[in-house]
């Protein structure tokens, strides 16, 4: 893993940076005293300890061997590294000293000695030298004569017995000198001068005084009254002290006592470190005296000085290390950090990456399971579109044996067997041609190509309708009697079609089915309930899926259910089931009541849908639907032709329509205006009026009749009393099309109206010839803009009429009227009429198949499209190549 290296380096700046901080040292010291011989040792011993980079601790008995005892083993305690020890007196602290040393700990003896040689080293003057000189000097000063007195420092402490032996010594040698008395003075100033005294008071006579120490020689000194010129000796010669006093003649002379704190450190450096050392170092020294004190003491100040020059420069170094000590503290916390911050970094990375890689995978992941449902996809879609393909290639196969059989089935002398034989072909073939229909639906409202035909009707009325079309179980109505619904009403009949035939499906014999509305708010519930075997839980939502078929539905082809769910939603509807095993199922349909801003068709024509579709699925012409839908204008008014006779005379209207009322249905107005009312709603075949009436005349009337297009194809007679060639020009100009004078005899009269009717007559051979009315220019231009329209939707099987009037600006009567007035044919017929010339043309031109191209120009049924060609061109499609 990658952070491992960095974890490594952390650690090892964590370690570099300890070690730096290697164990100090610790030496303690234990002074015996403190006065200022001592002082200058510790301060040479604290120097030459920060050069060594030890620690000392530093501790006084001020004369006390108990407290110097006490202050030694507190010393072990601590944990020194060693000890420096100046006892105060041999035999007292001798122990102390032992139990260290056995205890392990290395113990120097400076400047005074034990009874014991448990110790490590020994650092000091020889004191029985530094007496013996003394005596000897003494000696030479008083000439080998005279009485003297020595005052000795502490009782049993190493220093006072050594140089009373060496003085003694020294004195022996010259039987002139006398050692009168000797007595403690401790060491101290107070000891000198309480001795002095004593010697004073006992009337003591002597020449020269020896004090061990400058101290107790200045004290006897002083004791004595500071007399001038007695010899008197002491030791130390420090430049505050004894060595002043030679130069100010108070001494004779002194020993320089050394201190060498620098020699003492360096031997307790070396026997920590394990170097070699000296057991025992005598220090050398010197006696001064008047001759050499001054330059003593100008020495002694040149190493002050320059003890305290190394002590500042010491310092400064001191606070330098401190300063490099803090910097470098700084320099390890920022690499630390540093080191903090790259291993934050490289695990947030390492983290990222991870996440980066996580994300990409997932994203990986998202795409195949893309990958796979847009595969899902097109696989489907692919299936569906094979239906589709299967579908139509179904479609002419299974009308052209749905043709013929029925065609079978129309003769008589049937022997019963066969007309049941074919009774079940002709089922069957039907109930495929559902299937393949659902299918071609279902495509048609999955791509949006579904136009929903909304008409208002009652619902359960329409529903018990279509229910007759199931027998064979136990099925039952329940709900109200009337709901009226806007819906489109052959989709909803497919819609109850196909969950009937699934429960049918899926029930037997004893089970029971209920078909049930109900109507909550805006919105009717259509649902079919069956107590058969149900469909299990988790099959539940996928029922409505395409090509889905809940267990072994092996009877359906799972495009029923999806188109149920298709049709509700193209209504703004949606579906639901519910279901128990071995209980039953309820699919729902819910359909809003009203399908606002859809253009609701008329009620009759929905009524006709209503025959029309029901049809389809109670007999077997259900391939006749599309072609059915166009032939929504029947002849069902009087077949006589209409005339409307205008005539503001009573008495002429009423015998011109006793003339006509044998041969025509006779319309009467009094007026032009009247007139072109009537003739604006009955579109009359012909209009016979007269010139001269009030309101509107005929001309006028005749003009305003032929700038309607709905009313401009009707032939107009017009009747005046004048014979005058300006106005039969007016007459002409105003749009008429035959002029009869006043008075007429009924024979003319007749002949003209049936003479212009006949001409229509002609018609239908001359729209077949010509594919133009022989009407006006006028006339042609509508049709031409009527035709070209239908031209462009050829195709589709599904072209409206409706449409079609609403394009040209007519109302669907107004646009029947007028096509057959102009061209004898209905408009469907005219449709149907284009629709079969250009399937000559391409039969002529391609190598299609009679069936592709039945499709191609709007047929969905390749047999009846055979039928219409065979009726219009007298031979079967196939067989005019
Ligand atoms: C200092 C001192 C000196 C003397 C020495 C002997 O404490 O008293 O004056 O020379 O000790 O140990």
């Amino acid at each position: 893993m990658r952070i491992r290296p960095i974890l490594l380096l952390c650690f090892f700046l964590l370690l570099s940076g300890c070690a730096g901080g290697k164990k100090e040292l610790v030496i303690g010291v234990s002074q015996c005293s403190d006065d200022i011989w001592r002082s200058k040792l510790n301060e040479e011993l604290s120097l030459a300890a920060h050069s060594y980079g030890v620690q000392l601790r530093l501790a006084s008995a001020d004369d006390d061997s108990e407290r110097q005892m006490a202050q030694i083993r507190a010393l072990v305690a601590e944990g020194v590294d060693l000890l420096i020890v100046s006892p105060n007196q041999s035999h007292t602290i001798t122990p102390a000293i032992e139990e260290a040393f056995d205890a392990g700990v290395p113990v120097i003896l400076f400047d005074r000695k034990i009874d014991s040689d448990k110790y490590t080293a020994f650092i000091g003057a020889d004191n029985v030298r530094i007496g013996r000189i003394l005596g000897d000097y003494l000696a030479d000063i008083l000439g080998g004569q005279g009485r003297v007195v020595e005052i000795q420092g502490l009782r049993e402490s190493s220093p006072a017995a050594e140089r009373h032996k060496g003085f003694a010594e020294a004195l022996a040698a010259h039987p002139g000198l006398e050692l009168v008395a000797s007595d403690y003075g401790d060491w101290l100033q107070e000891g000198g001068a309480r001795v002095m005294s004593r010697w004073k008071e006992e009337g003591l006579a002597f020449d020269a005084v020896f004090g061990q120490n400058d101290r107790m020689a200045r004290g006897a000194w002083e004791a004595l009254g500071k007399p001038e010129g007695l010899p008197l000796l002491g030791v130390d010669a420090l430049p505050e002290g004894g060595l002043q006093d030679v130069l100010d003649g108070i001494l004779t002379a002194t020993y320089i006592y050394p201190t060498r704190g620098d020699l003492v450190m360096k031997l307790a450096v070396d026997i920590l470190t394990g170097n070699e050392y000296p057991r025992e170092t005598m220090l050398e020294s010197a006696l001064v005296d008047s001759h050499n004190a001054a330059m003593v003491l100008m020495q002694e100040h040149e190493i002050t000085d320059q003890r305290e020059m190394v002590e500042k420069v010491s310092a400064q170094l001191d606070s330098s290390l401190s300063e490099y000590n803090t910097q470098r503290l700084v320099l390890y916390l920022l690499i630390g950090l540093t080191a903090l911050l790259i291993l934050l970094f490289t695990v947030s990375f390492f983290f990222y990456n991870r996440m980066r890689r996580f994300n990409a995978e997932l994203e990986r992941r998202n795409e195949e399971l893309h990958l796979l449902s847009r595969k899902l996809e097109e696989t489907t879609d692919a299936k569906l579109e094979f239906f589709t393909s299967v579908s139509h290639e179904f479609r002419t196969p299974l009308s052209l044996i749905a043709g013929p059989l029925e065609h079978v089935m129309d003769t008589s002398g049937l022997d019963p067997e066969s007309r049941a034989s074919l009774g079940i072909a002709r089922e069957n073939v039907d109930i495929l041609l559902r299937l393949v229909n659902s299918i071609l639906d279902f495509r048609k409202i999955e791509n949006g190509k579904m136009p929903l035909r909304v008409s208002r009707f009652d619902l359960p009325v329409a529903v018990k309708q279509w229910m007759l079309g199931f027998k064979g179980r136990n099925l039952r109505y329940e709900g109200p009697e009337s709901l009226m619904v806007e819906a489109d009403m052959h989709l909803t009949e497919r819609v109850l079609f196909n969950l009937l035939s699934n429960a049918f499906k899926h029930t037997t014999a004893e089970d029971r089915i209920a078909v049930r509305i109900a109507s909550e708010g805006d919105r009717v519930q259509l649902s079919v309930t069956d107590t058969g075997e149900g469909i299990p839980a988790d099959k539940l939502g996928l029922v409505f899926d395409r090509f889905y078929q809940a267990g072994d539905r092996s009877s359906g082809t799972g495009i029923g259910l999806a188109l149920v769910k298709s049709i509700a939603q193209l209504h703004g509807g949606s579906v639901g089931v519910e279901s128990r095993v071995g209980e039953g199922t309820t699919f729902t349909v819910i359909l809003p009541l009203e399908q606002p801003g859809a253009e609701i068709l008329e009620a009759e024509d929905a009524g006709k849908y209503q025959e029309q579709f029901s049809s389809t699925y109670t007999d077997s012409g259900a391939f006749r639907r599309e072609t059915e839908q166009l032939e929504l204008m029947t002849d069902t008014e009087e077949q006589r032709p209409t005339v409307l006779v205008v005539d503001d005379n009573e008495s002429l209207r009423t015998f011109i329509a006793s003339l006509l009322k044998d041969e025509y249905r006779v319309l009467l107005a009094a007026d032009g205006k009247e007139a072109l009312d009537v003739a604006g709603r009955q579109l009359p075949d012909l209009v016979i009026s007269d010139v001269m009436m009030p309101v509107m005349d005929g001309l006028a009337f005749c003009e305003a009749l032929k700038s309607q297009l709905a009313t401009s194809h009707i032939p107009v007679i017009l009747l005046t009393a004048k014979n005058m060639e300006d106005q039969r020009a007016e007459g002409y100009a105003s749009g008429a099309d035959a002029y009869i004078s006043k008075p007429f005899s009924e024979k003319v009269l007749l002949s003209r109206v049936g003479n212009l009717l006949k001409s229509r007559l002609q018609l239908k051979h001359y729209y077949l010839e010509n594919g133009t009315s022989n009407a006006s220019e006028r006339e042609n231009d509508f049709l031409s803009r009527f035709r070209s329209y239908a031209k462009k939707h050829l195709a589709d099987p599904d072209l409206n009429v409706e449409q079609l009037a609403a394009e040209i600006g007519l109302s669907r009567v107004q646009l029947y009227r007028k096509v057959k007035a102009l061209t004898g044919y209905s408009p469907v017929e005219v449709i149907r009429i284009m629709r079969l010339k250009e399937a000559e043309k391409r039969l002529k031109s391609t190598d299609k198949t009679v069936a592709e191209i039945a499709y191609e120009v709007g047929f969905s049924s390749p047999s009846y499209f055979s039928k219409c060609y065979r009726e219009l061109f007298g031979i079967l499609p196939g067989t005019s190549r």
